[in-house]
């Protein structure tokens, strides 16, 4: 049985698309049956998938609406993990994938908009039951941002992944070519934390 893996955040351009893709493709490429589900209206999935080589088949596909929970159900038995991306903003859809899912994964940038945003996230996951993991993304390389993020965090008990994106070029560069940036730069450093995040969805799927 698959672990189905949501990745929302209300704040648009939290990384949702980046980190699903990327996620997506490392557990892959660990050996693991991982399909991609698109539910956002804004295909971005879509159009990155579109770009894909054939010669690297990622079972892909992009439902809305109540043909969300019917694709993970019927893929749940033949796959290891389906990642869904949400929408922003957008309430109703983003709560259907959540419902489907076995984990929230949410995205945020070390940013008091984005920790604000979370706020929305957090309540509709707790009101579907759903259990949350949060995961720093686009962390800058200089000052204590994510730190502070990190504490604030704790202070809640908010669960944090030990996994986090750097803000990388390495991250938009793989996305424009459809690939993840294991496949585009597998020896980089953004290659080893989307490695780290796949361990850790892993591990969360024990
Ligand atoms: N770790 C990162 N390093 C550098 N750039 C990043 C990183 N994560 C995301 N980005 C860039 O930030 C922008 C928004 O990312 P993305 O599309 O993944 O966010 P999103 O949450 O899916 O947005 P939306 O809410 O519109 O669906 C993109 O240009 C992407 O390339
Ligand atoms: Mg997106």
């Amino acid at each position: 049985m698959a672990f189905v893996v949501a990745v929302a955040q209300r704040k648009g351009g939290a990384g949702k698309s980046t980190v699903a893709a990327n996620l997506a493709v490392a557990l892959a490429a660990g050996g693991a049956r991982a399909a991609l589900l698109d539910t956002d209206p804004q295909a971005t999935l879509t159009r990155w998938h579109g770009l894909r080589d054939a010669s690297r088949p990622l079972p892909f596909e992009n439902p809305s609406g109540w043909r969300v929970p019917q694709a993970v159900d019927r893929l749940r038995r033949s796959m290891d993990f389906i990642i869904l991306d949400t929408p922003p903003h957008a309430d109703t859809d983003s709560r259907v994938a959540m419902r489907a899912a076995d984990l929230v994964l949410i995205p945020l940038q070390p940013s008091v908009p984005d920790l604000w945003a979370m706020e929305a996230t957090l309540e509709v996951a707790a009101a579907e039951k759903r259990s949350v993991a949060l995961m720093l993304n686009r962390v800058p390389a200089q000052g204590r941002a994510a730190q502070e993020v990190a504490a604030t965090l704790a202070a809640r008990k908010l669960p944090l992944l030990a996994a986090s994106f750097g803000n990388r070029t390495a991250f938009a560069a793989a996305f424009a070519e459809g690939l993840g940036v294991t496949e585009a730069a597998p020896r980089g450093q953004a290659a080893a934390e989307a490695q780290a995040l796949a361990e850790a969805i892993r591990r969360e799927s024990r």
